[in-house]
């Protein structure tokens, strides 16, 4: 069988048939208040549509990195293919720098960098009220006094702010939101951009993208695969650094 845990909630393979009998054993063995499904991660907005099949919360703290994450399953994603970027990224954080989170979601990234780095500022913008909802809720429950959790569209938002290192966090249209990302950077910032490619387009693809966006000079410091996304698919993220 397989599963992920996420806090006390147990996630079952979509693709697989189950004894509905054997749940609550399931459940006891895994101590999981509840079992569910996820059939689905609905458009830009990344919200799951899920299938619960013991129990019936969804909400739950999920612990991670020595950071808090409370979400509700049945509203916003969890990746676990990500737990080591979550992390990477934190460790890569100077003293002092102000950052934007372009796709801040729950704050799989703002949060982990304040919990384990000593920025100045995070700006953490998120277009989804259910996952602003728990960034919110999570900077409380971490702690955390340096993120400023903003709800709306980064497009329009990001352009307010200049930083030094700017996250983003997002799959699929990334590539659209480049050239706003490098408007608001710092001499010397950089940026962590993510993208699904196809194996033989990796670096090409994302390479000319980030040269199509600017006029500036970059330099790659980093070009990592996160995950498999999808069979010859691959998420990666790229770090580049501006003149
Ligand atoms: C779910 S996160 C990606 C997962 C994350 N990188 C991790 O470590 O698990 C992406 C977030 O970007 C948000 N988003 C999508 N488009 C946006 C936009 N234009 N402005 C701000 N947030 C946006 C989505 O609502 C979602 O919460």
């Amino acid at each position: 069988m397989k599963w992920k845990k996420i806090g006390n909630i147990l996630i079952l393979d979509k693709n697989n048939n189950y004894n509905y009998n054997n749940l609550k054993q399931i459940a006891q063995k895994h101590h999981v208040k509840t079992i569910i499904k996820i059939n689905k991660i609905h458009g830009n907005k990344r919200q799951p549509q899920i299938q619960i099949l013991y129990g019936e919360d969804t909400q739950t703290i999920h612990k991670e990195n020595k950071c808090l994450f409370k979400l509700d399953l049945s509203q916003v994603m969890w990746s676990k293919g990500n737990t080591n970027e979550r992390l990477r990224i934190a460790q890569l954080v100077k003293d002092n720098e102000t950052i934007i989170d372009m796709f801040a979601g729950i704050g799989y990234f703002s949060i982990p960098i304040a919990v384990h780095a000593n920025p100045q500022k995070i700006h953490s913008i998120e277009i989804n009220p259910n996952s602003y909802k728990y960034l919110k809720e999570n900077i409380k429950l971490n702690k955390i006094n340096n993120i400023n959790p903003i709800l709306g569209d980064c497009k329009e938002i990001t352009p307010h702010y200049k930083a030094d290192r700017i996250i983003m966090g997002y799959i699929k249209t990334t590539h659209h939101y480049l050239k706003t990302a490098i408007n608001s950077l710092n001499k010397n910032g950089t940026i962590h951009y993510h993208e699904t490619a196809p194996e033989k387009l990796i670096p090409t693809r994302p390479l000319n993208r980030i040269k199509k966006s600017t006029n500036r000079k970059f330099k790659i410091l980093n070009i990592q695969k996160i995950k498999k996304y999808s069979p010859g698919i691959y998420h990666i993220v790229i770090d580049a650094q501006f003149d």
